[in-house]
């Protein structure tokens, strides 16, 4: 064949942006190869390992034959289990049933599947901003188009009624939330979270809301949608073991539907890559089912984020030029970067300037869609966290010297 076939993306991907948070460890790891020494704080990863019990139910899982296909939804001691938590939320007379419940390849595959059996050519999705990267690539992936909803930095970014609406037109179709956020840490209060799902109840908009980092909160629980809904028939709740558990690589994630959506999406995942990874759902079943071992594992790492957050946050806060939101859930600091409103894409230069130089590796605010900010995982070992804090900060100082 004549010069070979020349790749052009086809028009699903054409707007399709790489992941800058894997972007920013691909060149770490680069670094790392190269041997320069860096501290990785770009992954939205827990530097745990999964509990033992976890990993002993799954090789027990294993030796009993989990190894063929499941259900494409699951099997249904998971769902069952999923459910029975949803409903421990949610006080209506509907109660959650198993078959609303459809487990996935991690939550990033139950957040695809929402976007895609909800939205369509010409919807209009409100994404709150700063939001994960993947939520505007996703509605674009459905060929909808995600609204940008900047909040306001002083109140952690949280987007309220009244900026929604302002952005609302007649496409508008859903509104995606995530509380705890990543990349803010922030934590939408009951009042708050109600208010939103108020307000896109009587627009007849769907809700999307990714509850991935609920158990990591630093001062009380965090409320999820089904704690505060009046109603559930325009809501999907989207959660996983990934970050709770430390399991982000036995990839479980899940959804809690309107059954007619949950049907959706099991057609759609029955085309694409049926059922999640059978012994990994056994794994999950005793991260939700143990009790007593796997929580207080639980408590322990949430303890060690917060004991990383209270030493860190005030060798950050005292840099001159360095604005930093207080994270009260998930395992963040989102960082307005030094030269910011004076230089384009602030983030992206200070956040290349901090690993070239520094060896300090964050994420810039653009792959957030804030190309003021940096953000700086605090999943990593507490030594390293502060270590890495103070070039932070003596990067800021150079920078505003000048
Ligand atoms: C907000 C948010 N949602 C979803 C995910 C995906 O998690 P999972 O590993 O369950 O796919 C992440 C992972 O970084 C995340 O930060």
């Amino acid at each position: 064949m004549p010069g070979g076939l020349t790749f052009r993306p086809s028009a699903n991907i054409a707007e399709m942006r790489e992941s800058a948070t894997i972007a920013v460890s691909q060149r770490a790891r680069a670094l790392k190869a190269a041997g320069r020494e860096i501290i990785d704080l770009g992954a939205g990863e827990p530097d745990f390992e999964t509990p033992e019990p976890i990993r002993e139910a799954a090789k027990a899982a294993l030796d009993r034959g989990a190894t063929r296909y499941t259900a494409v939804d699951g099997i249904l001691p998971l769902r069952e289990a999923i459910a029975g938590a949803a409903n421990a939320a949610w006080q209506g007379t509907d109660r959650v049933t198993p078959a609303e419940v459809v487990v996935s390849t991690g939550s990033k595959q139950s957040l695809f599947n929402a976007c895609m059996v909800l939205f369509g050519p010409g919807d209009e999705v409100l994404v709150p901003t700063p939001s994960w990267t993947s939520y505007y690539e996703m509605v674009g992936l459905a060929r909808a188009t995600a609204v940008e909803v900047h909040g306001d930095p002083a109140r952690g970014f949280k987007v309220d009624p009244e900026r929604l609406s302002r952005h609302a037109t007649p496409r508008t179709r859903g509104v995606m939330l995530n509380s705890p956020s990543n990349p803010t840490g922030a934590v939408y209060s009951r009042e708050e979270l109600r208010a939103i799902l108020d307000l896109a109840a009587s627009r007849g908009w769907w809700v999307i809301s990714d509850e991935i980092y609920v158990r990591i909160t630093y001062d009380g629980t965090a409320a999820g949608a089904l704690d505060v809904a009046e109603r559930r028939d325009n809501l999907v709740v989207v959660n996983g073991v990934a970050k709770a558990y430390a399991m982000t690589g036995w990839r479980i994630g899940w959804t809690v539907s309107p059954l007619p959506v949950a049907k959706a999406m099991t057609a759609l995942q029955s085309h694409t890559t049926s059922n999640a990874t059978t012994v990994a759902q056994h794994a999950a079943l005793a991260a939700l089912t143990l009790g007593d071992p796997v929580e207080r594992a639980v408590r322990a790492m949430v303890d060690e984020f917060r004991a990383r957050r209270d030493a860190a946050l005030p060798i950050l806060r005292a840099a001159e030029g360095l604005t930093v939101l207080p994270p009260e859930g998930a395992f963040y600091f989102y960082v307005r970067a030094p030269g910011a409103g004076s230089v384009p894409d602030a983030g992206s230069v200070f956040a290349t300037l901090l690993l070239e130089e520094e060896g300090v590796a964050v994420v810039p605010g653009l792959a957030f869609r804030t190309p003021d900010w940096i953000r700086i995982s605090y999943a990593a070992e507490r030594s390293q966290v502060l270590d890495a804090c103070r070039r932070v900060v003596r990067a800021t100082e150079a920078m505003v010297a000048r």
